[in-house]
């Protein structure tokens, strides 16, 4: 959930590790904080967004060619400067910043105090510093030790840089659960948590795994494994283009996102597709593997389990398998009942969440078959599920996810349409008929983004002050409205809740009283009358009644306002309802004047349970 970077070459390492710092600042904004290594090892904190940082710094000279930076979402200690990463081991012979939680970090903490170690910070992260240290101190035989013997002492999640006082060309990193990256260029070596921090000066990266740690000198970097023997690793390119971390003229990532959209749903479309055939053999996954399955799990949090939730709806619809979605923090801990012959499915935008993560271990220990639907390379759920399904949503920035989102119900439609073929139940032309009608989507969400971005502006600013909203809907529509309602919650703070329409009556109808907003969801023919007799019940309560809707479905006698939508399958329209959804939620946060693409207490990928 943090951000870490570094960086040791010939260049000033300042500007290098502000700049990477301003690329990871999704992932934490509660301060930050670099060191910067010159003839001694120099520390700047500052409480808040990166820009107190660089106020900070601003007439500061530091000519430093090697340094690391952070940048915090607190979880030990609250946002303070004190706690801001790098912290120092008590004599500062260490200086290191770290990702991840350190789970027995008060158990060591006693043991270093009985060694008269004293502690500044309320952080997890300088007990780090400190055991590193007495390590170091206890054995004298050099850095490698000092971690690897802390990577065995310490438990939690970690991804570190550190600096040893009596190593002064060198960065040394570890990792466990937490992501990094270690990219290699002409001008130096770089250490980060994510590609977009060093993507401007090298496309050339290492993979480090669990447990391994790494030596970074200006020229090349030695990987070591927890034997302290050196291991050689395998330089991979990476693909994306530089642009895609930039704003591109837009104000906010989000909306710049938003308007991605029709472009990354047609390449993954045409990444699996070609010539009427879905082809997942980049994934190594054949007719064989999906022929033989009887059950799916969907397992994910957030958002991506919200497109799990839309999954469920079609793949039972089309295969006639049953599919349970899971809540990944839920599923980890529940103990399911997997059968052999069952799949588990593990969507993840970042590939890092640390739930999920530990739900695909879960299934994998219980020798189940798993499937990672996954938008950022190399990451840990792509690395470690037997199969993966890559999205081609390129980096997202913005914390809340849209791009990513659509292209992950994408995947899942292929993947329903494929195992529907598989298990003999759809036709040929069925299934050529559903693979055109995908095809469809990119056109239909681009006509949505020109003709109906400027309405929902407008409408937004109607309901910028409201304290609540609700979304309804049935089956699919249902499953989306949950999606509708957290993108809203997550970046405008404004309380709103998802519910299946029928269940209103049961209780949550108390709640609507005059101009209430309410979303209804209304797709689905082979349900809509029921769907608009329940928003007509909510519309004689008081409720304001925006509906979203194909043309071939009239909801003007439950509506106060329609957004009107293209037609398409039963299947796919929560690709075509979540755009609207989406910009609601952008434009109502907007017209807030609040930070859209930092919004507060949350980071954009959750590495740590
Ligand atoms: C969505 O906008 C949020 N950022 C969050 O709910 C997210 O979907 C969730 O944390 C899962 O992240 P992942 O897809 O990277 O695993």
């Amino acid at each position: 959930m943090c951000g870490i970077v570094g960086y040791n070459g010939k260049n000033k390492a300042v500007d290098i590790l502000l700049d990477g710092l301003s690329k990871l600042e999704y992932r934490g904004y509660d301060s930050a904080g670099i060191a910067i290594r010159d003839k001694d090892i120099t520390i700047f904190k500052a409480k808040g967004k990166l820009s107190n940082l660089k106020e900070k710094l601003a007439n500061e000279k530091l000519k430093g060619t090697c340094g690391i930076g952070h940048t915090r979402w607190a979880t030990h200690g609250e946002p303070n400067e004190n706690n801001a990463h790098p912290h120092i081991s008590n004599d500062g012979n260490i200086t290191l910043v770290h990702n991840g939680i350190i789970e027995n970090y008060q158990e060591i903490v006693e043991k270093l105090k009985r060694h008269n170690y004293k502690f500044y910070s309320e952080t997890d992260t300088e007990v780090l510093a400190n055991i590193i240290d007495y390590y170091y101190k206890k054995y004298k035989i050099g850095p490698i030790d000092a971690i690897n013997r802390t990577m065995v002492r310490v438990r939690g999640s970690y991804a570190i840089a550190v600096m040893f006082k009596d190593y002064p060309d060198e960065i040394w990193v570890a990792r466990k659960d937490s992501p990094m990256i270690i990219g290699e260029a002409k001008d130096g070596m770089y250490v980060a948590s994510d590609v977009p921090a060093i993507l401007k000066y090298t496309r050339n990266v290492y993979y480090i795994d669990n447990l391994e740690a790494a030596c970074l000198k200006k020229d090349k970097v030695i990987f070591y494994d927890l034997n302290g023997d050196i291991i050689q690793k395998e330089l991979k390119e990476i693909k994306w283009d530089l642009s895609v971390a930039e704003k591109g003229g837009y104000e906010h990532f989000m909306i710049k996102e938003i308007n991605e959209e029709p472009d990354v749903i047609k390449k993954t479309i045409s990444y699996y597709t070609g010539n009427d055939k879905i082809d997942f053999a980049k994934s190594n996954l054949n007719k064989e593997d999906l022929k033989n399955i009887k059950e799916i799990y969907i397992v994910a949090c957030g958002s991506a389990y919200h497109v799990g939730v839309c999954a469920a709806y079609v793949i039972e619809d089309l295969t006639r398998i049953p599919v349970r979605v899971d809540i990944a923090s839920e599923f980890r801990y529940r103990k399911p009942i997997l059968n052999k012959d069952s799949l588990v499915v593990i969507i993840s935008q970042s590939g890092e969440t640390a739930d999920s993560l530990a739900a695909l271990r879960e299934a994998k220990n219980a020798g189940v078959k798993t499937l990672g639907i996954v938008n950022v390379v190399g990451s840990s759920i792509a690395r470690e599920a037997d199969h993966v399904l890559y999205t081609m949503a390129g980096p997202e920035i913005a914390v809340a996810t849209t791009k990513a989102f659509s292209t992950q119900l994408i995947v899942c439609y292929l993947l329903a349409i494929e195992l529907a073929m598989v298990k003999e139940q759809i036709t040929k032309k069925e299934y050529i008929e559903l693979l055109k009608e995908i095809n469809t989507l990119p056109t239909k969400v681009e006509s949505i983004l020109k003709d109906s971005t400027n309405t929902i502006q407008k409408l937004s600013s109607q309901f910028a002050s409201i304290h609540d909203a609700f979304y309804i809907g049935r089956g699919l529509d249902y499953a989306i409205s949950l999606e509708g309602s957290l993108k809203l919650k997550e970046v405008s703070y404004i309380h709103s809740e998802a519910y299946a329409a029928g269940e209103l009556k049961h209780g949550t109808i108390s709640l609507i009283e005059d101009n209430t907003l309410v979303i209804g969801i209304v797709t689905q023919e082979y349900i809509a009358e029921k769907t608009i007799s329940n928003l007509i019940e909510v519309k004689s309560r008081g409720g304001y009644i925006v509906s979203i809707a194909p043309k071939n479905i009239d909801t003007s006698k439950a509506s106060n306002f329609i957004l009107t939508i293209p037609e398409t399958s039963k299947y796919f329209y929560p690709s075509l309802t979540v755009i609207p959804l989406q910009l609601l939620a952008y434009y109502m946060t907007v017209s807030r004047g609040l930070d859209v693409d930092k919004p507060r207490n949350l980071a954009k990928s959750v590495t740590v349970e």
